[in-house]
């Protein structure tokens, strides 16, 4: 990545105590670049208005919400703007969704979920309980893979639908998701992705994976605090969603309960448009394409620097795969019986590097790995805009820390 990045993001300039910050939060959103900034202030400037009127501010708003939606589109891989929603953030959007799907099932069928996921793919489902659907875990591995064997041995003929993260957000897991599509086809189940971790690291394709729903949030790409789902053509339509009589009745709109966040929607657009900078091509899907290729390469090579160090610092256990493998998000988490995660932190905040500790939402894995009474872990995150001299520096200061 080019240094020039950086340039485009205010906040790493900002100094506290005299130096700049290392952000390593990005799995709990990342920074925002100057023009999805200005796009956000701009709507509010010129267009801001609500929607479906005859004057010019509210005709630009809903060309404005139209031509995000198939940028959307683009990033993700679907077929057009007529299958993406927007909503308050990922886990709104579910458990809408978990609603209105659980009015289509029947008492006895069967929803699969994973150890892995974070709480939000995996309560919304939790909750369908109530109308005596049967909610399992596929087993999470010590290793922090998923059990697929135990995925096979759970789905049957009664399962309607399996919620499956692409990414882990504490572990980086790239979860097999094409193995997984194949064994839903065979009984005719639904798969439903929550892509919340892997939008912002690796390239998707939606119609390649043949996914029946997915979701993200675009906070976590360079974005505001948007969620965001695709639905695959047809399929939103025949759910009955919690909606007003008022409300347009079909897709993708008959999920979206009220007035949209239209000037962080003209955000998630600028964030897409900035992503397709780092790329090339003739077309936008392509260049998008290309982008993450070039962010995942770049975001890869610093992680596994990162990994590596830390690694070597006597007494931390590292949580979930190495990085062997590409199919690995940039995202790594940590354990040491000298401090807990939360005095880790708190020591690297005081060197201005941001990073989280505790489960990050991902209880049940953090339960299953048992770490969740020893005080959580540790994580840490890799962006565009991070640098070899931050991975370096950060290595550094845990050697310190944790000496
Ligand atoms: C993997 C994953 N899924 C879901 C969510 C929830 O997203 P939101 O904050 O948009 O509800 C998060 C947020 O951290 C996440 O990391």
């Amino acid at each position: 990545m080019n240094k020039k990045v950086r340039d485009h993001f205010p906040s790493l300039s900002r100094k506290h105590n005299k130096t700049e910050l290392i952000f390593l939060d990005g799995p709990a959103g990342t920074q925002v670049p100057k023009v999805v900034i200005d796009s956000i202030s701009s709507y509010y400037q010129k267009s801001n208005a609500n929607s479906h009127g005859q004057f010019i501010t509210t005709q630009e708003t809903d060309k404005l919400i139209a031509a995000t939606r198939i940028n959307v589109a683009k990033f993700l891989g679907a077929k057009g703007g007529h299958e993406i929603s927007f909503g308050q953030n990922m886990t709104t959007l579910n458990f809408s969704l978990a609603r209105a799907i659980g009015r289509t099932l029947r008492p006895g069928d069967e929803i699969l979920i994973t150890q892995l996921d974070h709480e939000a793919n995996r309560g919304p489902w939790l909750s369908l309980q109530e109308l005596d659907i049967t909610v399992r875990e596929i087993n999470l591995n010590p290793n922090g893979l998923l059990d697929y064997k135990d995925l096979e041995r759970k789905l049957n003929e009664r399962t309607k639908l399996v919620c499956i993260g692409w990414a882990s957000n504490i572990t980086g897991t790239v979860n097999e998701l094409k193995k997984v599509r194949k064994l839903t086809y065979k009984i005719g189940a639904k798969m439903l992705v929550d892509a919340v971790h892997y939008a912002a690291h690796i390239s998707m394709d939606v119609k390649n994976l043949g996914c029946d729903y997915l979701l993200c949030s675009a906070y976590k790409f360079y974005g505001p605090h948007v969620g965001i789902l695709y639905a695959k053509e047809g399929l939103l339509d025949q759910l009955p969603t919690d909606r007003l009589r008022t409300a347009d009745q079909h897709a993708p709109y008959s999920i979206e309960t009220g007035t949209l966040n239209h000037a962080a929607i003209a955000g998630v657009n600028a964030a897409i448009d900035f992503i397709s900078t780092f790329g090339k091509g003739k077309d936008q899907r392509t260049k998008l394409k290309s982008a993450m290729v070039n962010i995942a390469r770049h975001e890869h090579q610093l992680a596994k620097k990162l990994y590596t160090g830390i690694k070597k610092i006597r007494g931390v256990k590292m949580i979930g795969p190495d990085f062997s493998s590409t199919e690995r998000a940039p995202t790594l988490s940590f354990y040491t019986p000298k401090l807990t995660a939360t005095e880790i932190c708190t020591a690297l905040a005081k060197e201005n590097i941001c990073a989280w500790d505790g489960h990050f939402y991902a209880i049940r894995a953090t339960e299953i790995l048992g770490y969740l009474d020893r005080g959580g872990v540790t994580r840490m995150g890799i962006s565009l805009y991070t640098t070899t001299d931050e991975i370096a520096r950060t290595i550094k200061v845990l050697n310190k820390i944790l000496k």
